[in-house]
């Protein structure tokens, strides 16, 4: 099936940030389910290693933004479901800057956010950058990770 054929014939973007892989293995499996097209936004910045891991933290607390690269217009989308990690219970600075960057252009979202252990303020954070209509949203923990990104993913399926 090609991208344009999606659920419903909704048009559904996927885009996350995942620095160590977890958020990017959900937003596979809910883009699958969906058959939505996806996106993976890069942080420009170095954020491997005992430094990067430090620095990612405090750039998170800080609310910093961040250089990002990604290559999907979402304005191209009618929903678009975003994801992210949580950095010291907040959102990443790559996720940030997307949303600042492309809130004008998506029309409707959801929200995804994983998590050693909780969420913290990270979809909060989300909904007041974006400011418009969510859909949807999910804490997914590392412990169930693969059941409630399936889980989500069917919630997802049934509301749009
Ligand atoms: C800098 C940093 C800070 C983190 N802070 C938290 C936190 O405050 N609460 C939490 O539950 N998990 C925290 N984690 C764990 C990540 O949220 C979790 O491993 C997430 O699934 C990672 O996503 P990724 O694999 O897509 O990068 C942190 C991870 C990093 C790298």
């Amino acid at each position: 099936m090609t991208n344009s054929k999606q659920n419903k014939s909704k048009k559904i973007l996927v885009a996350f940030y995942s620095r160590d892989g977890h958020t990017r293995k959900v937003a596979k499996l809910i883009a699958k389910r969906l058959n939505a097209d996806i996106d993976e936004i890069e942080d420009k910045k170095p954020r491997k290693g005992l430094i990067g891991f430090l620095i990612a933290g405090y750039d998170a607390t800080r609310g910093k933004t961040t250089e990002i690269t990604f290559s999907k217009d979402p304005s191209d989308y009618e929903i678009v479901i975003l994801g992210s990690p949580v950095w010291n219970g907040r959102l990443t600075p790559a996720v940030r800057t997307y949303l600042l960057e492309n809130k004008e252009k998506i029309k409707k979202a959801c929200f995804f956010v994983t998590c050693g252990i909780k969420g913290g303020k990270a979809l909060t954070q989300m909904h007041e950058i974006y400011g418009g209509e969510v859909l949807g949203e999910k804490v997914v923990a590392r412990k169930n990770l693969e059941e409630e990104a399936r889980r989500f993913a069917e919630e997802l399926k049934s509301m749009i």
